[in-house]
């Protein structure tokens, strides 16, 4: 079933986007050679209480931290850890936060330091991509017009999307219906309705779509071991457009 939220469930949901963003932000800027996955994922845990949030991964099906802090070929899911970033890597961290029972969930890849020019592409169309998708999702198109146009704008530029994890609705859950798959067909799936609020996440490797989990059961890389780039945003369907709710 799908939720459809009231203006005053909206207002709440702002709230917890806002800390969301504001997390990863404050990760963003964080990320040097030599910082540990663990130290940056304590910073946004941090930056989450202050802010009167929870981190709402932590304990999610498990999962130990608040958030997932994914290395070049690792696509989504790292568990942060001693490992300690270097230079010339891709992070990719995704975290949300919950406050007064609402969601916000949202992703971003940085640089650390100067990294490849072909990083650098890719991560400059992971990123597009996103915009791609969310400029689909309005009122009256459909959930597969959303794929469809992240998929296409990815395709072209001669990288893939992942297919076994898409993204999804959010909201009194972290993960709610519908599934939002980063590929489709245009005019296909559930029409898009005001109320409606959905997280937007293409995953993009460079090689083939195949990704495979690790022995810890959540990191999640791709089978070739070509580089992954992730960005998501929460985003509401409104009467007026998409807009963007995991905004700082
Ligand atoms: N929030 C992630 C997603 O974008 C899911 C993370 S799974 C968790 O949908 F266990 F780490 F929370
Ligand atoms: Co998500």
């Amino acid at each position: 079933m799908i939720v459809l939220k009231t203006g005053r469930e909206l207002k709440i949901m702002k709230e917890a986007c806002r800390i969301s963003a504001g997390a990863l932000q404050v990760i963003g800027k964080a990320i040097e050679p030599g910082v540990t996955t663990a130290e940056l994922d304590r910073m946004a845990e941090a930056y989450i209480r202050k802010e009167g949030g929870e981190p709402n991964f932590k304990n999610y099906e498990g999962y130990p931290a608040t958030a997932c802090i994914s290395i070049n070929n690792e696509v989504i899911h790292g568990i942060p850890g001693n490992r300690k970033i270097v230079a010339g890597d891709i992070v990719s961290v995704d975290l949300g936060a919950k406050i007064n029972g609402y969601h916000g969930d949202n992703a971003a890849t940085f640089a650390c330091g100067d990294i490849s020019e072909e990083a650098k592409r890719l991560m400059d169309a992971t990123r597009e991509s996103l915009y791609e998708g969310i400029h689909a999702a309005r009122a009256g198109n459909r959930i597969g017009d959303i794929g469809f146009a992240v998929q296409q704008y990815v395709e072209a530029r001669g990288y893939s999307v992942v297919r076994q994890f898409v993204g999804h609705g959010i909201g009194t859950q972290m993960h709610e219906a519908p599934e939002v798959p980063n590929f489709g067909n245009p005019g296909r799936g559930i029409r898009l309705l005001p109320g409606m609020t959905i997280a937007i996440e293409p995953m993009v490797n460079i090689g083939n779509p195949e990704v495979k989990v690790l022995p810890d059961g959540w990191t999640v890389i791709t089978k070739d071991g070509s580089l992954s780039a992730h960005f998501e945003h929460t985003i509401a369907i409104t009467p007026d457009g998409p807009q963007i709710m995991t905004v700082v």
